[in-house]
């Protein structure tokens, strides 16, 4: 229930960060496909219609494409070698032309390097033809007699290499291998160390039909008319898709762009634009941009659009625009807003400021993640982005904020400093992720952003790293479908939530110093994760403090996983000791050789408390990878452990300790702060699962909740006991485990009423409510949704914002197959983004099941939903009982075709996996997910197959555990009703 709402921002909720119709590449690559580059073929291009165009361009260029005959002896190439002891592969990798390809790592060597890109592209919008010209300037770090760079699906047209004196090399051979999407260059002569060279290639492609590398998108103009955008999304590894390049993040050089379009579109890169010029005879215009400073390929963009922008001038000098489709932009001001408030408070954050002139942020129709942070020129999703407050609920309207703040920290974490190797992604995607809470707290004080922080990262990373299938943080990873599976969210939410916990005993003034210190030392460069322990040591040390910072650490980044901290309390002493906590108990072998195997799964603790004695001052003891006991006193009634939650690890009380907490939430539940009741509730529901405490101990807790009336405990409690009732649907407990929830949700329900009103927690808070109180069947808050639902539809009322997610489903809900249409149209037809995704997620509401069959055969089909939607659609399908199955056999009938369309490098295929098998609870649907994915291949979802797996065993081994003391304990208390009023009442 927790993640009904808008919530197709791939990190926040788990949801996909890839999708797309790709092309099968490797079809291209087959026999007889047209894409490949052959020797003899690139000899003989000739080059059409596009040569007329840039001739004046190209004066200088291609005096003598490379392609004398194959010379190649066979013999090591000087300096190519990444590692020599490693063992030579099996099979020497092959070129497309049938020759030894004589590279076979999928690192490129690094004895050349790019110090500077000069790229000219002329994309066509109609035939989807892209022609491209480039020079690049090298510099050898080690003699070679080589150059090899990264090229996918492009057709390599003419190539030659220049000395620094303009005298050409010949260019021997040439060879292109796909599977590394690799070109190699054989040369003449030998590149001397130190020297400069100028690379010049010209090469076609095609506008993609994913949401990868340069691609098409389209929207539906004021006027009803479909129009066509070009765009990109490089992110980690598609700029080679673009054109040729060094496509690894520490190869940053400097970009200069031009780019040819019709006079109906204009062009926006990461620089401004400097010129555009009128091409004579054509009825073309080339605009050029400033050259960039030195970036990363993944950081480069361009967008060939007809948009409107909306613009302003922050505090420090930077112009901040706004583009969006035209009939848009009203919706834009917001987050131009926002944006300005987060640029101007990181300028002053990191001490630096934002280094390029201009910074624009662009809402795509069709995207994939939820958000891209090229470098001056940040792409959105429309829902990232845009936000009408007459239409927009405060859920939606905070993910606006969120990624934006999100982005805008990448302008300097990852952007400014980039990590040297995707194995350190977390540096970039942790650190984003724990910016956006500050950066969006700012823009918006009153939303306890820093309070959210615990639901929305914490609880969702410890609950993926309880599975043993989880990894560490930091992961060596080599090809791209291996870099792109760790944008998950251990990377995002697990690294956040270890800087958070290291914020809270170096302070925030410390951990603030020690980042600028770190951006300042690597600015323009790259850097690891020692890097940034080492700055934050620096500082540390010098204001006294003599933390290990860099051992501590790596208890947390080396190994996956985290401890379960027991505590007990006798005689006011208390004894404390750590282990991995793991949620399954099933004895499988551990996937993850911990990087550090000396730790062995121990880590150093920050154990925080606070007890009856003194419940306003936490102390805190380290577990410096042991156990520890310590006095509290004998007069301590409670203790609560882990203050604020703020440490990235459980607690696990004794019975005593438990009855102790109970009995205060039950009677001064304010004597806790709403961070701490959620931590209790979130660990008390975790421990359950993993058969360690009674399902009897986290029901007595949740009794509490009636007097309860903040949204993080709520949003905290209701997630797990919504899962609880899907865990148990087909068992005679369901209905008395939503009485139950429903006698919690009566008082709040009646308390907090229908009216769209409060603060924005207060908000966010009745959503959850008014959707609860629908899913535990009360009759009032179901006819009142369905009341405003015909009014929606047939006399156009304006629903509330925050009531229309409610409104929407329960009208599919309990509606008829016309108001599934209606909303389907409305899903066409909407000019409000946050709208179309309520719509998505209204229709997966029926229980009509050829309606749901439709809905699910329409995601095979991209003129109907588009592809970035359809994680959206499988997700909520699944959610609904009468989904799961029909889910689940369309994605195993179709798999081919699912397996093709988001496959390739991509993790949207594991998302998938997650999405339809999270809600199955037995051993025979185990049996069926295990056999069925037995026999095909899922490339990169591989560990969220084996997370799948891992979970649905956690689901049979709830039942085992728990199944019978639930009843048992719903059978008593329902007897005796928390409250005097009961569902029947309406
Ligand atoms: N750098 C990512 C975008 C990305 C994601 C590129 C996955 C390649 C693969 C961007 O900064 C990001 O993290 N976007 C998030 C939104 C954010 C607010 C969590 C996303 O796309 O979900
Ligand atoms: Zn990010």
């Amino acid at each position: 229930m927790s993640d009904h709402d808008v919530d197709d921002i791939a990190f926040l909720t788990g949801s996909p960060n890839e999708s797309g119709f790709m092309v099968n590449k490797r079809a291209m690559y087959e026999p007889g496909a047209v894409m490949v580059c052959s020797q003899k073929r690139a000899c003989c291009v000739v080059t059409l219609g596009f040569a007329a165009i840039i001739a004046v361009a190209l004066i200088v260029a291609f005096t003598k494409p490379g392609c004398p005959e194959a010379t190649y002896t066979g013999e090591p190439v000087p300096g190519l070698s990444i590692n020599p002891t490693a063992a030579p592969p099996s099979t020497p990798p092959t070129a497309t032309n049938g020759e030894e390809f004589p590279w076979s790592e999928v690192r490129l060597p690094f004895h050349v390097r790019p110090l500077h890109y000069d790229i000219t592209l002329h994309p066509n919008l109609t035939t989807r033809h892209v022609q491209g010209e480039m020079t690049i300037k090298l510099t050898t770090i080690e003699e070679t007699t080589a150059i090899i760079i990264h090229g996918d699906e492009l057709n390599i047209t003419q190539y030659s290499l220049q000395n620094k004196y303009g005298k050409p090399i010949e260019i021997v051979k040439f060879l292109v291998y796909p599977p590394h999407q690799q070109l190699y260059l054989g040369l003449s002569e030998i590149l001397r160390r130190g020297s400069n060279y100028t690379l010049r290639m010209s090469f076609e492609t095609s506008l993609k039909e994913g949401l990868e590398g340069f691609y098409l998108s389209t929207y539906t103009n004021g006027e009803g008319e479909k129009r066509f955008i070009a765009t990109t999304h490089f992110e980690p590894t598609s700029a080679r898709s673009a054109f040729p390049c060094f496509d690894e993040p520490h190869l940053k050089a400097r970009f200069h762009l031009n780019i040819y379009r019709e006079p109906q579109h204009f062009t926006l890169s990461n620089m401004p634009r400097q010129t555009s010029i009128p091409v004579e005879g054509s009825n073309l215009v080339m605009d050029e941009f400033q050259e960039s400073v030195d970036m990363s390929t993944y950081l480069v963009a361009f967008v060939v659009c007809d948009y409107q922008v909306l613009s302003n001038l922050t505090a420090h000098q930077v112009n901040l625009s706004v583009y969006t489709p035209p009939n848009m932009v009203d919706q834009a001001s917001y987050a131009l807003r926002v944006a300005s408030i987060i640029l101007d408070y990181y300028h002053t954050f990191f001490g630096l400021s934002y280094p390029l002139p201009k910074l624009d942020l662009i809402a795509i129709p069709d995207f994939g993640a939820g958000a891209m942070e090229n470098w001056g020129l940040v792409t959105y999703r429309e829902t990232a982005l845009m936000f009408d407050k007459r239409h927009s609920s405060s859920r939606a309207q905070q993910t606006v904020a969120v990624v934006i703040a999100h982005e805008l920290a990448h302008q300097w974490f990852g952007n400014l400093v980039t990590m040297s190797w995707w194995s350190d992604l977390w540096l970039n995607e942790g650190f984003a992720s724990f910016m956006e809470n500050i950066g969006a707290e700012v823009a918006e004080p009153g939303w306890a952003m820093q309070e959210q922080f615990l639901v929305e990262k914490m609880h969702p990373a410890l609950e993926l790293d309880a599975l043993l299938a989880s990894h560490p943080i930091s992961t060596p990873v080599n090809d791209p479908a291996q870099i792109e599976s760790i944008f998950d969210t251990i990377s995002y939410k697990k690294g956040a939530s270890i800087i958070s916990m290291l914020e809270s005993f170096i302070g925030r003034a410390i951990l603030q110093e020690g980042l600028r210190l770190y951006l300042d030392l690597h600015s323009y460069g790259t850097a690891t994760t020692n890097d940034l322990w080492e700055a934050l040591t620096q500082v540390t040390r010098k204001h006294g403090n003599h933390l290990d910072i860099k051992g501590i650490m790596e208890t947390w980044t080396l190994q996956a996983g985290f401890p379960l901290i027991s505590v007990s309390l006798q005689d006011g002493q208390v004894t404390a000791s750590q282990g991995r906590f793991l949620v399954c108990e099933e004895n499988v072998t551990d996937p993850n050789e911990p990087l550090n195997t000396t730790l062995g799964y121990r880590w150093h603790v920050p154990l925080t408390y606070i007890t009856s004695a003194n419940p306003r001052n936490q102390t805190m003891h380290w577990m410096n990878l042991t156990d520890v006991e310590f006095d509290v006193g004998k007069d301590v009634k409670w203790i609560k452990f882990n203050v604020g939650q703020r440490g990235f690890y459980r607690i696990g009380y004794d019975s005593a300790g438990w009855n102790a907490i109970i009995h205060l939430l039950k009677t001064d539940h304010e004597a806790l702060t709403p961070a701490d009741r959620a931590s209790l509730i979130d660990d008390v529901f975790t421990l359950i699962k993993a058969g360690s405490i009674s399902a009897a101990v986290a029901l007595d807790l949740s009794m509490y909740l009636k007097a309860e009336t903040r949204y993080i405990p709520w949003h905290t409690a209701l997630g797990h006991l919504f899962q609880w009732v899907q865990l148990i649907f087909n068992y005679p407990a369901h209905t008395l485990m939503l009485e139950y929830i429903h006698n919690l949700v009566l008082p709040h329900y009646h308390r907090i009423g229908w009216n769209d009103t409060g603060t924005h927690l207060e908000r966010l808070l009745r959503y959850e409510i008014l959707w609860a109180a629908v899913q535990c069947g009360n009759t009032h808050a179901i006819q009142e949704a369905q009341l405003l639902f015909f009014e929606w539809r047939n006399h156009g009322l304006i629903i509330p914002p925050n009531l229309r997610s409610v409104v929407y489903s329960t009208g599919v809900r309990y509606g008829t197959e016309d108001d599934w249409r209606y909303c389907w149209q409305v899903y066409n037809t909407s000019t409000i983004p946050s709208e179309t995704t309520l719509m998505l997620q209204a229709m997966a509401q029926t229980r009509d099941p050829w309606l749901m069959q439709q809905y699910l055969e329409y995601t095979l089909d991209n003129v109907k939903i588009r592809p970035q939607d359809v994680m959206t659609v499988l997700k909520e399908v699944s959610k609904n009982p009468g989904g799961r199955l029909p889910a689940w056999r369309m994605v195993r009938q179709h798999w081919s075709k699912i397996s093709q369309l988001f496959g390739h490098g991509s993790f949207t295929i594991g998302a998938i996996i997650k999405a339809v098998t999270s809600p199955f609870t037995s051993s025979f649907d185990l049996g069926e997910v295990e056999s069925f994915f037995k026999e095909v291949d899922v490339g990169p979802g591989e560990r969220a197959l084996a997370q799948a797996l891992e979970t649905i065993r956690l689901h049979i081994q709830w039942h085992e555990h728990n199944l019978k003391d639930l009843t048992q304990w719903l059978h008593q208390h329902l007897s005796l009703p928390l409250t005097n009023t009961s569902s029947e009442q309406y």
